[in-house]
């Protein structure tokens, strides 16, 4: 199996070479790195991750044809589109290219971002399933982010690869990614292993507040975590927040943003309400005691209860008794 496996990992090294050089060196190149250079990447990132550029062209094609690559090989690769004469096509073209390594550091896959927005063609295109490449294991940085993390003591759980980027250019290598998809068994188990005190730092946009939420779920089901919650504010996502409010930004509010993971749950459920209306103000009370009667404590309990009712303007005794009650049903 691990001989199969070789010659796989090998030409993605070769072609992660190749478009790191058309990137650097080229005049094919010099689109996507003015495109990096608007997007505030530096050049330390961009060698970090690797980065490199697909152009138009079929550049692996004949890169690997030069090299009289085993066709079989580069079959298996998932490089390359097949056509029903089986002759190979370069999967990506023209895309700014992410390597993805897998868990233990090996070069397994791609990830491309068009420089421009399409109607035609999706904004990234991954790998597909292949040999090496199972995107329900990926966690984009995870090689970095396990050493980082057991310093740090904390794992930071991100959306994208450019946040992952424009994380570890503030200085906090200890963020991960996976594939744009919700989290995987297979990824909390590998998160599990590093650090059991997890942020999750996903976009401030209604998309990201629902997969927040999601992945909380997903974290609480399968493994044993202290989970916190990072809110990006005004919608933006961690790399718009940085360029806006600089690194030092960031790195503020990745380290003193964290709030517990209840605050976060109560307000997503007040999204859900409009309180001009009186009976979606009591059908949030009730849906609100429920998730602050699952609080062991009765301290917190009480502070979340008290500002249940400031925000309501209700009762706060009434909303103690429903909340006891729930309690008594949940045990
Ligand atoms: P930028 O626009 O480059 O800043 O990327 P982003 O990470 O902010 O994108 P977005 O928040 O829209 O998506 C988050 C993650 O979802 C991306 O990093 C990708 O992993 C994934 N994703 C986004 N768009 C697509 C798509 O069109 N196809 C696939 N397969 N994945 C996508
Ligand atoms: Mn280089
Ligand atoms: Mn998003
Ligand atoms: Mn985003
Ligand atoms: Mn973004």
């Amino acid at each position: 199996k691990q001989q199969q496996r070789q010659p796989l990992i090998e030409a993605h090294q070769e072609a992660a070479q190749l478009y790191h050089h058309i990137l650097m060196n080229t005049k094919l190149g010099e689109a996507a790195r003015n495109y990096l250079q608007e997007r505030q990447v530096s050049p330390e990132m961009i060698e970090r991750f690797n980065l490199g550029f697909a152009p138009g062209e079929q550049v692996l094609r004949s890169f690997f044809a030069e090299r009289k690559t085993d066709y079989q090989t580069l079959r298996k690769t998932g490089l390359f589109i097949e056509d029903q004469a089986g002759n190979l096509k370069d999967r990506f073209t023209n895309r700014l290219m992410f390597p993805i390594k897998n868990t233990t550091g090996a070069l397994v896959g791609f990830s491309g971002r068009l420089l421009h927005k399409s109607d035609s063609a999706p904004k990234y295109l991954n790998s597909p399933e292949t040999e090496i490449f199972n995107k329900r294991r990926v966690l984009y940085n995870y090689d970095v982010a396990r050493q980082a993390a057991r310093k740090a003591k904390r794992l930071l759980l991100l959306e994208g690869f450019m946040d992952v980027i424009s994380a570890s250019q503030a200085g906090i290598d200890f963020g991960v990614a996976s594939m744009g998809t919700s989290l995987t068994e297979e990824q909390i188990y590998d998160l599990q292993r590093v650090s059991s005190n997890i942020d999750i730092c996903y976009d401030g946009d209604v998309p990201g507040q629902k997969a927040i939420d999601r992945a909380v779920s997903l974290l609480e089901q399968n493994g044993n975590f202290q989970i916190g919650v990072i809110q990006i504010p005004d919608g933006m996502d961690p790399d718009e927040y940085r360029r806006k409010n600089g690194t030092a930004g960031l790195q503020k509010i990745v380290k003193s943003g964290r709030e517990p993971v209840i605050k976060f749950r109560l307000r997503y459920l007040r999204s859900h309400f409009n309180f001009e209306q009186e009976t979606d103000k009591i059908e949030y009370a009730k849906q609100a005691t429920k998730l602050i009667a699952t609080l062991d404590s009765s301290v917190e309990r009480g502070v979340y209860l008290k500002d249940l009712a400031t925000d309501l303007d209700f009762d706060q005794t009434s909303l103690q008794e429903q909340c006891e009650e729930d309690r008594r049903k949940q045990r």
